[in-house]
């Protein structure tokens, strides 16, 4: 089902954007589109969208119980949400429970070693330029964040960090590392915005010690192990069975 939208604002690799009747409000809509490594490798998912959708409103509405200001207003069908109108801080906010991926390959730490306090890697948001890591200095340099501001969005980081990785421990799966973004609302109040769902999470499945078959996010789809939504499903499945239906705003 397609909720009454307006014109398409904005179309990335994973959403659309779309305006809505209430000028602070957007509809935004999940794409069934992957892609990984810079969108050099593309497929399309059958039912991604729906799952992505589905799993972020009910960490979105976990996150908000808890405290976390978010962009998310509702859900507005299967594959569609509705969320406060963001400016998207163009940063790429890494935390980092578990080293692997990136941090394995770009230092001498190994794959598997626990990070407690996760590390937060600062990533620059530009596609053209492959999403490069940053320094607080050239974040600075680049007047994407002052020091205010990067500080507020690293204690926002951290809050969804302490409400998400014990959460996702209480359904048997391990939180190695997340992506998050973030926006300023037209109050200039700072808002969890993007999504978060297995194409932007690490998850472990804990009660399986395969290296391999744990995996139960976009990993699957990067490294070709086939079974991509089928691992997306057994998430929602899992957070279904301890969040309550998300509210709708239809
Ligand atoms: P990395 O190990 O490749 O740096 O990825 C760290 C985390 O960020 C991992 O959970 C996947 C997520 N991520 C995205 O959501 N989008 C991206 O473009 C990249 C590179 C990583
Ligand atoms: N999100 C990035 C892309 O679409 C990379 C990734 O998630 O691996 O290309």
């Amino acid at each position: 089902m397609t909720p009454d939208h307006g014109e398409l604002l904005y179309e990335g690799k994973a959403k659309r954007v779309f305006a809505s009747a209430d000028p602070d409000r957007v509809l935004v809509e999940f794409k069934n589109d992957a892609t990984a490594f810079n969108a050099q490798k593309k497929a399309q998912l059958d039912d991604k969208g729906r799952l992505n959708c589905q799993i972020s409103a009910r960490l979105f509405e976990l996150l908000e119980r808890e405290g976390v200001p978010t962009h998310y207003c509702g859900l507005a069908g299967e594959t569609w949400m509705l969320v406060r109108r963001v400016e998207i801080i163009p940063l790429e906010v890494v935390l980092r429970n578990t080293a692997t991926g990136s941090l394995c390959r770009q230092t001498p730490i190994a794959e598997g070693t626990a990070i407690d306090p996760a590390l937060l890697d600062l990533y620059y948001k530009d596609d053209a330029l492959g999403d490069p890591l940053l320094t607080e200095a050239r974040v600075q340099l680049l007047g994407v964040a002052d020091p205010a501001r990067l500080s507020a969005i690293e204690q926002l980081a951290r809050r969804v960090n302490a409400v998400l990785l014990p959460f996702f421990e209480g359904i048997d799966l391990q939180l190695v590392d997340f992506k998050l973004e973030l926006g300023l609302a037209s109050d200039g109040t700072l808002l969890l915005a993007d999504e978060i769902s297995p194409d932007t999470c690490r998850l472990w499945d804990r009660g399986n010690s395969n290296a391999e078959d744990r995996i139960l996010d976009k990993d699957r789809f990067r490294k070709d192990l086939g079974g991509v939504m089928e691992a997306y499903g057994e998430v929602l499945k899992r957070v279904q069975g301890t969040c309550p239906n998300p509210r709708n705003c239809l």
